[in-house]
């Protein structure tokens, strides 16, 4: 399995400290954010990273993570010219993953569980993390039936089905690429991830993996704040990296 990190866009919720660097290199605790969500990959035995960035911070990243060698992986880059949407990633992706399996998760999206054995049992379909939320409207948001098994899935709906939300780490298998390829732009103008869960829905072919620890979006400040307690008390002994 291969894995994505989709670490670019401009994060201007956090205006003006994304100014000058980008949302997943301002620090959560003693850690810049993206070694969070690399960290979830790498414990799961994932090898081969792509690291999707905007282009003006492309620098910032070599600098700071480089080949992966002193980590034990090989990191590679690719450049989003102006977010289209997290589809994309699967697209610019397309000769990283070849015809292997995917994981695909956001650089700002941190994970108190080790989600290992849950990445590594994938067999083929697709996997989503969902968790149960206060505010499931803000996300998208999955239905399931008495065994866990996804019944309906809709982004940031005003009358949410279920409080479980569908956090930022996916796997697919690689019909992926095409999938992506065939989306059209939602009314925000962008293509949805939650298009992509579907079209994997529809074939009986999405499974469902449930969070039981934390998880934190850390894209505004207050998440990022939260974050940075979850890291600092409960994350230090569980870093690999
Ligand atoms: C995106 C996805 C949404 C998901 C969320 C997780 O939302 O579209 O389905 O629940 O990430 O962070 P966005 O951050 O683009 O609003």
């Amino acid at each position: 399995m291969r894995g994505i990190i989709l670490s670019g866009g401009h994060g201007t919720r956090l205006n003006p400290c994304t100014k000058v660097t980008s949302k997943q290199l301002l620090p959560v605790y003693n850690r810049p954010m993206i070694y969070y969500p690399l960290n979830t990959l790498i414990k799961a035995g994932i090898k081969e990273i792509l690291i999707i960035i905007a282009p003006e911070r492309a620098g910032d990243y070599l600098n700071l993570l480089g080949s992966g060698k002193q980590f034990g992986v090989k990191l590679t880059y690719e450049i989003q010219d102006s977010p289209k949407g997290l589809p994309e990633a699967f697209i610019l992706g397309e000769n990283f993953i070849d015809a292997d399996d995917v994981a695909l998760i956001l650089g700002d999206n941190i994970f108190e569980d080790d989600l290992s054995s849950e990445i590594q049992s994938f067999k083929n379909g697709g996997k989503i993390f969902a968790k149960a939320v206060p505010d499931p409207e803000r996300f998208g948001v999955v239905e399931v039936d008495a065994n866990f098994k996804a019944v309906s899935i809709e982004e940031k709906p005003t009358v949410p089905k279920s409080n479980l939300c569908i956090t930022g780490l996916y796997i697919y298998d690689a019909r992926v690429i095409e999938v992506a390829k065939n989306l059209t732009p939602s009314a925000r103008g962008e293509t949805e991830i939650t298009d992509l869960h579907k079209w994997y829905l529809e074939r009986g072919e999405l499974e469902v993996s449930q969070v039981k620890g934390e998880w934190i979006d850390a894209g505004t400040f207050d998440s990022l704040l939260a974050a940075q307690h979850l890291a600092k008390e409960k994350l230090q002994n569980k870093l690999v990296i």
